[in-house]
C-alpha cells in the first residue's frame, strides 16, 4: 500500500480505501468519486473541493484544545478566536466558515477596507472583529460605524498616527451619538522576538507593523489624555505565520504578557486581552525527515495559557481573556486541488519508438547488444559502457558522422539500458545509480498553473503534499517532475532526490490519472495569480447532511476566455465585433462555412483557459 506520507500531513481526514484515496468522513467516499461526480456536471480541468466538515474541525480541535488548557491550569480569563481574512475571503470558504463557526462565536480579522466590510456583514453580532494592518480616515470611520451597528470591534492601532486619527473620528463621531458604542481600542507591540521560519520577520524590532516600548507609553497617555483609555482594550502581536519551532512564541507571550501586566498596573482598567495573533503550524511535509513543526496544538494552548496565567499571577493583575487569530491552521486542509494528468514527456524512451537499420553504426549496434545482453552480473560494466558510448556517439553527430535518426536510437537504447540496470541492481544503495534514477525522471504534465493554484510553491519554495487519487495498491515507479501548463518553466515541481515523488507508469490514452495537491486551502488562492491567463479553477463545496449523504453544490466554474479579458479592462464588445467581422469579411469561405466556424468560435469563447485534451486521438472532453 501507497500512503505518500498520508499519516503524516493528512490528520487522518483521508484514508486509503482498497486502492483508492477516501475521505475519512461519513460514508467515506473516494476523491475519484467525487471528481467524476462533480465532471459528469460537464466541469472539466483542475477542481478545487472544500469541505467544509474539515474546517469544523479545525475550529473545535483549537477550542478543546485551548478549554482542556484552561482547564488545567485553573485559568480565570475566557478564549475567543477571529479568522485572519487575509488567509482566504473566497465566499465559498467564508460562508462555510461562519457557518460551522457560529457555536463558537468566532469573529473575522480584517487587514484592509474591503476585508472590513467582509467582516461587516459576515461577522454576527457578538461575535468579535479585529482590524490590524495600515488604516487611514476612512478605515477607522468605517470601525466606527461598524461599532454603531452593535458589532464587537477591536481596532488595533500599528503607530501612534492612527491613534491621533482614532481620537480625532471619536470627536466627530461623538457628537453625532454616544460614545458607548465606539470600537474598542487595541495595541500591536513591535516584538523583541523575532519568529522562525520563511515568515519570521512579521516579529522582531525590525517588523512593519507595531509600537515601540517609547511608542506603548506615549499611546497610554494619549489614550488617557483623551478620555480613550476606557476602550483600550486589547494588547496584540504576531511573529510571523507557519512558526515551525514554539520556542520563540514562548519568548513573545513572555514579552506581550509583562507589557500586558505594565499596562494593567498603570490603570489601563479596560484591558481585558492578550491577543497572540497567528502562527499555529500546519504540517506540510510527505517525509519524516522533513517535518515542518516541532510541537503539537497541546503543547501550543497548554504554553499560551500557562505562561499568560504565570505572568498575570506574579504580576497580581487579573488573567487576560486570550484571542487567537490563526488563519494556516483553520484553513489550509479544508481544500484540495484536483488535476489530471494530460501527458507523460518520457513515453519517447520506449522500445517501440527505435527505428532500427539495415545497416546501424558500429557503436549502436553494440548499443543493442549491452540492452539485449544486461543481466544482474554485468549490469554495472554495461551501464558504464553505455554511458561511453552515449558521449561518442554525441559527438559523432555533432560532427556530422551519423544522422538524427541514429541520435534518437542512441537516446532511447541508452535510457532503456540505464532503467534495465537500476531494476537489476535495485539492492544496491549506489550514489551513481540515485542519481541516474533522477535523471530519467518522468516529466507529467499536469492540467494546472502551479501561479494560480501554488503561488507559495513557486515564490516561496512551499511544499504541499501531493498524491494520485487511485492505483494506491501498486508501488509507483517513476521518479516524477511536475509540469504545470503555463508557458513558463517556473511552473514545475522538479523532482527532488531529498523529497522524492513517485508515480504510476500510466498510459494517458487509455486511463486517466488524477493527482491531488492538499493543504491549499490558506494564502493560495487570493495570491494566486493569472500568469498566462489561467484563473482561479472551477471549486465546489463537498458537504453531508445529518444521514451522512453527499451533496455536491455552489459550484463555480473557472472564468470563460471573454470574463478573463474583460477582467483585464478590455472592450469584449469591440473584440467580438472585431472576431466576427474577420470571420464575415473573409473571402476564402462560403457562408455556410462561415456559420459552422462562427459557432466553433463562440464554443470556445464560452469556456475557460486550462486545457481539455492534448491527445488528438483521445475523445475530446467537450463541455
Ligand atoms: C496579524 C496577523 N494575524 C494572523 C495572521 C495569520 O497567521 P497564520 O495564518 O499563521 O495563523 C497573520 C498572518 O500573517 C497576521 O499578520
Amino acid at each position: 500500500m501507497q500512503n505518500f506520507g498520508l499519516k503524516m500531513w493528512g490528520d487522518d481526514n483521508f484514508i486509503i480505501k482498497k486502492n483508492r484515496l477516501a475521505l475519512n468522513y461519513a460514508e467515506q467516499p473516494t476523491l475519484l468519486e467525487i471528481t467524476k461526480k462533480i465532471r459528469d456536471h460537464g466541469y472539466k480541468g483542475p477542481l478545487l473541493l472544500r469541505f467544509p466538515h474539515l474546517i469544523e474541525k479545525q475550529i473545535s480541535t483549537l477550542f478543546d484544545a485551548f478549554r482542556s488548557a484552561m482547564e488545567l491550569f485553573e485559568y480565570s480569563g475566557t478564549f475567543h478566536a477571529v479568522f485572519p481574512l487575509k488567509v482566504n475571503q473566497y465566499p465559498n470558504f467564508v460562508h462555510s466558515l461562519m457557518e460551522v463557526a457560529k457555536p463558537y462565536g468566532y469573529g473575522l480579522e480584517a487587514g484592509s477596507k474591503a476585508e472590513l466590510i467582509i467582516a461587516m456583514s459576515e461577522t454576527p453580532l457578538g461575535a468579535p472583529i479585529t482590524v490590524n494592518g495600515f488604516k487611514d480616515k476612512e478605515m477607522i470611520s468605517l470601525c466606527f460605524i461598524a461599532a454603531k451597528m452593535g458589532h464587537e470591534i477591536i481596532v488595533t492601532i500599528e503607530g501612534l498616527g492612527e491613534l491621533q486619527t482614532i481620537i480625532e473620528v471619536d470627536k466627530e463621531f461623538d457628537r453625532e451619538s454616544g460614545r458607548h458604542l465606539s470600537p474598542k481600542i487595541g495595541m500591536r507591540i513591535r516584538m523583541h522576538s523575532a519568529g522562525i521560519g520563511t515568515w519570521a520577520k512579521s516579529g522582531g524590532y525590525s517588523s512593519k507593523f507595531g509600537l515601540t516600548s517609547t511608542e506603548v507609553l506615549e499611546a497610554f497617555e494619549l489614550m488617557k489624555n483623551h478620555g480613550l483609555i476606557e476602550r483600550f482594550s486589547m494588547v496584540h502581536f504576531h511573529i510571523g505565520s507557519q512558526m515551525s519551532e514554539i520556542s520563540p512564541l514562548k519568548k513573545a507571550l513572555r514579552e506581550a504578557g509583562n507589557i500586558y501586566a505594565d499596562l494593567k498596573k498603570r490603570g489601563a482598567k479596560a484591558l481585558t486581552a492578550i491577543n497572540i495573533g497567528g502562527g499555529l503550524a500546519v504540517e506540510y511535509s510527505q517525509h519524516g525527515h522533513s517535518r515542518e513543526r516541532n510541537y503539537s496544538l497541546k503543547e501550543f494552548a497548554n504554553d499560551v495559557v500557562f505562561l499568560m496565567q504565570e505572568i498575570a499571577k506574579n504580576k497580581a493583575v487579573e488573567m487576560p481573556d486570550i484571542f487567537t487569530e490563526s488563519g494556516r491552521y483553520i484553513a489550509a486542509n479544508h481544500s484540495v486541488l484536483i488535476a489530471p494528468v494530460l501527458e507523460l514527456f518520457s513515453q519517447e524512451y520506449h522500445e517501440r519508438s527505435l527505428r532500427p537499420k539495415g545497416d546501424n553504426p558500429p557503436l549502436i549496434e553494440e548499443l543493442y547488444d549491452l540492452f539485449h545482453t544486461i543481466k544482474r552480473c554485468n549490469a554495472r560494466e554495461y551501464l558504464h559502457d553505455a554511458l561511453d558510448h552515449r558521449e561518442s556517439l554525441l559527438t559523432l553527430f555533432d560532427l556530422g558522422y551519423i544522422d538524427l535518426e541514429d541520435r534518437s536510437n542512441t537516446e532511447i537504447l541508452v535510457n532503456l539500458i540505464i532503467k534495465k540496470a537500476i531494476t537489476l541492481l535495485k539492492d544496491e544503495d549506489s550514489d551513481e545509480l540515485k542519481q541516474l534514477q533522477n535523471r530519467i525522471q518522468e516529466k507529467y504534465l499536469i492540467n494546472f498553473s502551479a501561479f494560480q493554484s501554488l503561488p507559495d510553491l513557486w515564490g516561496l519554495t512551499q511544499h504541499f503534499p501531493v498524491m494520485p487519487l487511485d492505483r494506491l495498491d501498486t508501488k509507483p515507479s517513476r521518479p516524477a517532475s511536475l509540469w504545470d501548463i503555463t508557458c513558463d518553466s517556473d511552473g514545475e515541481i522538479a523532482f527532488d532526490p531529498a523529497l522524492p515523488l513517485h508515480l504510476h507508469d500510466i498510459d494517458v490514452m487509455k486511463e486517466e490519472y488524477f493527482l491531488a495537491f492538499f493543504l491549499t486551502g490558506a494564502y493560495q488562492e487570493v495570491l494566486g495569480m493569472k500568469h498566462n491567463l489561467f484563473t482561479h479553477p472551477t471549486e465546489a463545496i463537498v458537504k453531508f447532511d445529518e444521514n451522512g449523504e453527499m451533496h455536491l453544490g455552489h459550484f463555480i466554474e473557472a472564468q470563460n476566455l471573454m470574463d478573463i479579458l474583460d477582467d483585464l479592462d478590455y472592450d469584449t464588445g469591440k473584440m467580438d465585433r472585431s472576431l466576427k467581422q474577420k470571420i464575415s469579411r473573409s473571402e476564402n469561405m462560403s457562408e455556410e462555412e462561415k456559420k459552422v466556424l462562427l459557432g466553433k468560435l463562440y464554443l470556445y469563447l464560452s469556456e475557460n483557459s486550462y486545457l481539455k485534451t492534448i491527445q488528438a486521438n483521445q475523445e475530446t472532453e467537450e463541455k
